[in-house]
């Protein structure tokens, strides 16, 4: 089977470690294993792991911990996964036939529009307005849907505008949904990571036919441990444990128990509080640096997440922008083509304020270096 080249991680696994300041990622400053583990009793339960194979759907504590995070959810709710990434593929893979259409909001982590288009469905985009703060148009959606809608794929909170839907486009969503007889793909793994601290609410228990996404990587910190879940209705949550044999078989052992330790519910409201903190500490970084490039730069400061979405007020080609940057200034960032909106760029800021303030720097040396942009501001 053939399959498009999945660019912006195709642009992170190829340069993340050569770069100097990188500022491509999504999340915040991973923790250490240290910082995590507690206390002595949660470190001998690490250490005392038995390296055998793991349940291979995730362990009823860890199960029970992430269905505690849904409104009436069970453990057979839940499907444990390597990652949001392996989530989002079984999903995909376990519902998309030839020739089904997929409505998929967009900009968005480009996973589940590459995989769908390789398993035969025909993508439609349905556009985030930035007229609208990154709202998206329910009218436009209702366009969109047909008899042969298979899945309504959403990331809320949103990954690369940092917005969140209002009630009434989740009702919207639902309504559209249920008039195809379609599921909702719903990727919620910036839940949580919310500057106001009110968790985004989940299209979980909204709508019968939903399937949703999300893992420790973004409003947790802990990309590393691999950790994801689906949590949907149990027979389907059972369907696709069937193709997750196909797949990983499972996370390891000790990532189910390191995850279940970061899930008690204490250590959890810790990790989110950690996770708004920097949040909160960095934006501003970001967000004064754009406001004195105001004539460069659009931008809608985000409600949740770890990314700054910007747009281009000149006509420029952002991939060579972020190409420059990274071969010039040792600094990565993520170009809008890698979201399929050209001139945009995204600038990740959970990572130490120091490397921000250093990579934005570089970025101001480059400008007053670019011809480009130097005419575009004499315009
Ligand atoms: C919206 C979205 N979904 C899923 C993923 C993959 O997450 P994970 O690292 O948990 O596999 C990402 C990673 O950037 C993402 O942005």
């Amino acid at each position: 089977m053939k399959i498009e080249a999945f660019e912006l991680e195709r642009w992170q696994s190829v340069w993340e470690n050569h770069v100097e300041l990188n500022i491509a990622e999504s999340g915040v400053e991973p923790l250490s294993v240290r910082e995590l583990v507690e206390n002595s009793g949660d470190l001998a339960r690490v250490l005392d792991v038995r390296l055998g194979y793991p349940q291979t759907n995730g362990s009823e504590e860890l199960r029970s911990r992430i269905a505690a995070l849904y409104p009436d959810a069970k453990t057979e709710n839940v499907l444990l996964t390597c990652g949001g990434a392996e989530a989002n593929y079984v999903v995909t893979w376990g519902l998309v036939e030839r020739g089904d259409e997929v409505i998929f909001m967009q900009p968005n982590y480009m996973q589940v529009a590459g995989l769908a288009r390789s398993f035969g469905a025909e993508v439609k985009p349905w556009w985030l307005r930035e007229e609208l703060n990154w709202a998206p148009d329910a009218n436009e959606l209702a366009r969109l849907v047909t008899p042969k809608t298979k899945i309504i794929a959403i990331c809320n909170p949103s990954n690369p505008t940092g917005a969140v839907l209002s009630d009434s486009a989740m009702d919207a969503i639902c309504a559209a949904a249920e008039k195809a007889g379609a599921w909702i793909l719903a990727d919620e793994v910036y839940r949580g990571a919310e500057f106001s601290g009110r968790t985004t609410a989940s299209f979980y228990g909204r709508y019968k036919r939903t399937l949703c996404t999300a893992g420790l990587s973004k409003a947790y910190g802990l990309p590393g441990l691999r950790t994801g879940w689906v949590v949907g209705p149990a027979e389907m949550i059972e369907k696709l444990w069937g193709y997750h044999d196909y797949t990983s078989i499972g996370p390891t052992m000790l990532t189910d128990r390191i995850a279940s330790l970061a899930l008690a519910p204490e250590r959890r409201a810790w990790l989110l509080e950690r996770t708004r903190r920097i949040l909160r500490e960095n934006y501003p970084l970001v967000g004064d640096w754009l406001a004195g490039h105001a004539d460069l730069f659009t931008h809608v400061k985000p409600s949740a997440g770890a990314i700054a979405w910007i747009g281009p007020r000149k006509n420029w080609n952002s991939a060579s922008v972020a190409e420059a940057l990274r071969a010039r200034k040792g600094v990565l960032l993520v170009p809008g083509e890698q979201f399929a909106m050209p001139g945009y760029l995204r600038i990740g800021f959970g990572e130490g304020a120091d490397k921000l303030r250093q990579a934005l720097g570089r970025f101001d040396e480059w400008i007053a270096e670019s011809a480009d942009i130097a005419m575009a501001r004499s315009r």
